[in-house]
């Protein structure tokens, strides 16, 4: 079987009704990155930051996948799938997905606060993490999310993953944030790579990609005919 990756932003989620960050009225229009996304903004006010992620989580678990989700599932019956997602939604997983790597990681789970955070995960039971929740070493769990300024640990993976993609599916994303945004030029060996954003045009996307400016529903159901 050929191996496919798809490489996915908040845009493929935002028809299930999540925001993205950057289109107008997307959530860093709401917020700012620093009081909630980054380290300083944990020390600064953690119990703010953990209230951020508390209503993210919120709205995550009360939304579905949608079909875009749920073609990218389907095409482990004809591929080798590997979904790599900047996604901190569960979305890809609900909707069938087997083998997704989350390159900033999952609010469904928490994280230590102290020096060995990527040591484990673990689940949340529910939508809130509290101030009082622990690790085993004592330190307050905060969710398991990769902030502005920190190191992106799945990055090696990811890298390895796409280098050895046949087929690579951009979707979904801005391609602003590095270093994720620079995986794309490790597909070295894809005999096609596609782009899905109904922003496209406006995207740095290099030549090789074949655009199309769609929604990501209507744009995997489109090119689902042409792949199979
Ligand atoms: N279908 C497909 N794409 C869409 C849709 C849709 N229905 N709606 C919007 N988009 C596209 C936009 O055109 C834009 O190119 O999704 C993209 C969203 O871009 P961003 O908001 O920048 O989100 P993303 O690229 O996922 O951000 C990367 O930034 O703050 C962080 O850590 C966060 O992982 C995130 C990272």
């Amino acid at each position: 079987m050929k191996k496919l990756i798809i490489f996915s932003g908040s845009g493929i989620s935002a028809e299930s009704g999540i925001s993205t960050f950057r289109d107008s009225g997307g959530l860093w229009e709401q917020y700012r990155i620093e009081d909630v996304a980054t380290p300083r903004a944990w020390k600064n006010n953690p119990a703010m930051v953990q209230e951020f992620y508390n209503l993210r989580r919120k709205q995550i678990m009360e939304c579905e996948p949608n079909n875009a989700h749920i073609l990218i599932a389907q095409l482990e019956s004809n591929y080798e799938v590997t979904v790599i997602t900047q996604n901190i939604d569960d979305l890809h997983e609900r909707a069938g997905s087997t083998n997704v790597l989350h390159l900033h990681g999952n609010i469904r789970q928490s994280k230590s606060s102290g020096p060995n955070k990527e040591k484990a995960y673990y689940p949340i039971d529910g939508w809130e993490l509290q101030m009082t929740d622990l690790c085993p070493d004592g330190y307050v769990l905060r969710p398991h999310v990769v902030w502005f300024e920190e190191e992106v640990p799945m990055y090696e993976v990811a890298m390895q993953q796409i280098a050895e993609a046949d087929i690579l599916i951009v979707i979904g994303t801005s391609l602003q944030v590095y270093p994720a945004a620079g995986l794309i030029n490790y597909a070295i060996n894809a005999e096609t790579r596609y782009l899905i954003d109904p922003n496209a045009e406006e995207l740095n996307v290099p030549s090789s990609f074949r655009v199309i400016a769609k929604n990501a529903v209507e744009g995997m159901t489109e090119l689902l005919q042409e792949l199979g």
